[in-house]
């Protein structure tokens, strides 16, 4: 059984397996997700970070999480918006399934996005959710895995992006035949 949900929070209080990292390619911190992360986590998760050779956009690596509730940090870095006409779609989605396919191999079972690339980076916040939606949801029928994913989201617009696609994807799957 897997589910996905979407609320208005701040993703460095969750309890949940593993939070995701919007960050940078040196991976050593910034303002936004990346800076309330490292805040909350102390400065350990800034050593530990030190130590992976920063990462590059579409990619993941996966760290502790220290003073955070949750157990794991899997740290991303998004495309920044061009207009869409530099791959930024097709980045972005691998940001998501780069990040499940750590969470899958740590066999984790929740795990908490942020709406990668959609701040500082610039992308469009719907379309944003849009491939964060379906990226999720294709790994999730693929693997099974992770049972939970939640998209927490820090203003009520973006929570109204999610909630509008999880919304329709509940009406259609309550419309397939049983
Ligand atoms: N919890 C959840 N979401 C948050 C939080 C938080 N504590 N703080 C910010 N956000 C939201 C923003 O409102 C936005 O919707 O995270 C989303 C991503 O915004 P950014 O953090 O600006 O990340 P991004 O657009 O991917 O830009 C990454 O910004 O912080 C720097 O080092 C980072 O250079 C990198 C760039």
């Amino acid at each position: 059984m897997t589910m996905m949900q979407a609320e208005q929070s701040d993703i460095t209080t969750l309890h949940v397996d593993a939070i995701v990292n919007a960050a940078n390619r040196s991976l050593l911190g910034g303002g936004g997700v990346d800076g309330a992360i490292h805040r909350a986590a102390g400065p350990e998760l800034m050593e530990e970070c030190r130590s992976l050779g920063g990462c590059v956009t579409g990619e993941a690596k996966i760290t502790r999480a220290y003073r955070l509730p949750a157990s794991w940090v899997i740290h991303t870095v998004g495309p920044v918006w061009h207009g869409g006409g530099h791959h930024e779609a097709k980045l972005l989605a691998f940001c998501y399934h780069n990040s499940l396919e750590l969470a899958r191999q740590k066999n984790l079972l929740s795990i908490a996005f942020p709406a990668i690339s959609t701040g500082v980076y610039g992308f469009p916040p719907k379309q944003a959710a849009a491939i964060a939606v379906n990226s999720c949801r294709a790994f999730q029928q693929q693997y099974g895995r992770p049972e939970k994913i939640i998209f927490a989201c820090f203003d009520a617009a973006t929570l109204s992006h999610y909630q509008a696609l999880l919304n329709a994807q509940a009406e259609d799957e309550g419309a397939l035949p049983t």
